[in-house]
């Protein structure tokens, strides 16, 4: 029996040496001190040796069994932290390794465009309000001075959803729904969306933008909105444009400019986008006809006021050298991207 004990205990110890893993090792374990493992095997045939012998084989097989489990635990110990290591080594992220860095998206032209001129308006004071594009005639044209018959309110120029309610065609209806709601001082750009039913080409679209900028104040004149506009053109085109003003019609503004820019592509001289005449018609404006004031609830005795109405598409286009205005609404991300 002690020679089978020895021999027990001299393969436990080798076989501990090749065990490579925690299943191994635990497979070991169970071979050798589990249930029905060899050495529980000897402690129960301890019965068939003689009396005499007994407690000194016993006091053996245990004194075995103890050091065998310690070397076991030790064993177990050293394969723990080599699995460890090395499931650290599988797991590590080189956090200085390069690689390809993401997509950037970048903002729409017209975006761009309308953070630029949000941002010059105001640093000037203004404040950003925005509106319905679906609107009530009312405000679209009644308070706008539009009469019934005016021709924009033909059903070939404008989108109607039913007899009293459109889809914009132009930002303007915010100065009344500004003016019925406060009182002046006020000082509004409003951006968005407008409609009209035009058909899709270069030039035209049923979608685009506009910005509308209103001031009501006492003692505001037709200076206050050159001041204002030249502030802005030079803002968006450079210190070296300038604007000029010349007489036109808007039946909300009375007297009313078209305002036009030295044109961005030839700086003046004269070429195939200003065809020759060195300015580009950039917005219409005046001041607020008083009539509109009025049936807005504003004294116009006491208070004048300026208005104007700018074309984002139109800016986008000559900014970025873009001749179809299509471009702009087909959200190409190719040509998107190349436009920061
Ligand atoms: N609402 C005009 C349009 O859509 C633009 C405009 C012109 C707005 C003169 C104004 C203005 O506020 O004073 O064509």
């Amino acid at each position: 029996m002690l020679e089978t004990l020895n021999k027990i205990k001299a393969q436990t110890v080798a076989d501990l040496e090749t065990v490579q893993s925690t299943p191994e090792l635990e497979a070991l374990l169970v071979k050798v001190l589990g249930k029905k493992g060899e050495l529980t095997a000897l402690l129960k045939s301890l019965g068939t040796l003689p009396q005499e012998e007994r407690p000194q084989m016993g006091a053996a097989i245990n004194d075995v069994r103890k050091a065998l489990q310690e070397q076991i635990d030790r064993r177990a110990q050293e394969l723990k932290a080599k699995e460890r290591n090395e499931a650290l080594k599988l797991e590590a992220i080189d956090v200085t390794e390069p690689r390809p860095l993401p997509k950037r998206g970048s903002a729409h032209p017209i975006t761009i465009v309308m953070n630029e001129m949000i941002e010059c308006f105001t640093g000037m004071g203004f404040e950003v309000v925005q509106g319905p594009e679906v609107e009530l005639d009312h405000y679209n044209f009644e308070l706008m001075n539009i009469p019934k018959n005016h021709p924009a309110r033909d059903a070939q120029d404008t989108l109607y959803i039913d007899d009293n309610v459109v889809l914009r065609t132009h930002t303007s209806p915010m100065q009344a729904r500004v003016m019925l709601s406060r009182k002046p001082p006020i000082r509004i750009v409003c951006p968005g969306r407008v409609y009209r039913a035009d058909e899709v080409d270069a030039t035209h679209s049923p979608v685009f933008h506009q910005m509308e900028g209103l001031v009501v104040d006492e003692h505001i004149s037709m200076a206050d909105l050159r001041g204002t506009l030249t502030a802005f053109a030079k803002h968006v085109y450079g210190p070296d444009v300038s604007i000029r003003f010349r007489p036109g019609f808007f039946p909300f503004t009375e007297p009313s400019a078209e305002v036009d820019l030295t044109c961005p592509a030839c700086k003046g001289k004269g070429c195939s986008v200003c065809k020759g005449t060195g300015w580009i018609e950039i917005l219409g404006s005046g001041m607020v006809n008083p009539k509109v004031l009025e049936m807005c609830g504003i004294d116009s005795k006491k208070y004048s006021g300026f208005a104007f109405g700018v074309g984002l598409d139109r800016i986008a286009m000559g900014r970025y050298d873009i001749h179809d205005l299509r471009l702009l609404f087909e959200g190409d991300a190719r040509l998107l991207g190349q436009l920061r």
